[in-house]
């Protein structure tokens, strides 16, 4: 594995293996058992969007794996002087041994790639978020012991999360229900791709969406870059809400996810985000261990 630019790119063998490295240092960890695999590795970080998980799990996963991390954002680089993409590829494959970048453009991750000689891994984009969802994932798996016969409903944006999601869930053998307004369903491919695995739903009757359903997930109504959309968008999604009658519909051992972080009265009510926030913050922490996955395997002995 080369990269991390999204989860389509990887075998359904690849991400069980990215889960089972994630489970394995998540034991060291906690165990007090060292594991500087990259020792003497320098990740450099390129964020264009704010970030607490992200920048703080990778700065410190590079760190308990041996090695460096360097925070480079637009303004304090010459990225928001208008050096290209491409460019900056170029000179940051000659300092670092790996980049994780957060930006607007899918396009500017698999540019990246192109342009240089080292791994890339996608910390989010508009588009996707395979990180957050590997974590997802992990976490899953932890509670539900198997992703067989599981179903996971996502309610709210058909964002970068919806995106990534369909095709996490699908890839390790479980069912999706994504449940948005009309205009705001997630990428059109992505859905023609999860129709023809059999594994997808799409369904704006919220009530349908969660029946059966074992993870529910929701994400924040407006992302980053869409501020000017708020108000717009809470109209939108008023109706698009988890919450303590939504949740009577699921199944009796459902769990609730989000990735962080969460608008309460919103996307999720605060009686239900404090009942599963013990669900919710470990998935959190396991963006620490599902990422020294991913960098291990990227930035790795071959
Ligand atoms: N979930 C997530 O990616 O959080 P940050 O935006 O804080 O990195
Ligand atoms: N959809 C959100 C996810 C944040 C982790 C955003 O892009 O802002």
């Amino acid at each position: 594995m080369k990269h991390l630019l999204k989860l389509m790119d990887l075998s359904k063998e690849q991400i069980i293996e990215i889960l089972n490295i994630a489970d394995q240092l998540k034991f060291e960890q906690k165990n007090g058992i060292e594991h500087k695999i990259l020792s003497g590795k320098t990740l450099g970080m390129i964020f264009s969007k704010a970030s607490t998980r992200t920048r703080v799990s990778f700065e410190v996963g590079m760190y308990q794996l041996g090695g460096n991390a360097i925070f480079l954002t637009d303004s304090d680089t010459q990225i928001g002087r208008g050096e290209s993409i491409e460019d900056t590829a170029r000179v940051l494959s000659r300092f670092v041994d790996g980049i994780m970048i957060r930006t607007f453009k899918q396009s500017d991750v698999e540019n990246l790639a192109k342009s240089g000689t080292i791994p890339i891994i996608n910390g989010l984009t508009d588009y996707s978020h395979p990180c957050q969802v590997l974590a997802d994932l992990m976490t899953i798996r932890e509670i539900k012991k198997s992703f067989k016969d599981l179903k996971l409903c996502y309610i709210g944006d058909g964002n970068n999360m919806a995106n990534s999601l369909i095709v996490g869930c699908i890839k390790v053998g479980m069912k999706i229900a994504i449940c948005c307004p009309k205009e705001y369903q997630p990428d059109k491919c992505l859905i023609e791709w999860g129709f023809r695995q059999e594994k997808l739903e799409v369904i704006d009757d919220i009530k349908r969406a969660v029946n059966s359903s074992d993870v529910l997930y929701t994400d924040v109504w407006a992302s980053m870059g869409q501020e000017n959309q708020r108000e717009q968008r809470l109209k939108a999604f008023a109706n698009f809400q988890i919450n303590k009658e939504l949740l009577s519909l699921a199944n009796n051992d459902a769990i609730v996810l989000h990735c962080l972080p969460a608008h309460k009265g919103e996307e999720i009510t605060a009686d239900v985000f404090e009942k599963y926030a013990p669900i919710i913050f470990e998935q959190s922490e396991n963006r620490l261990h599902a990422q020294k996955a991913v960098l291990v395997k990227v930035m790795g002995k071959k």
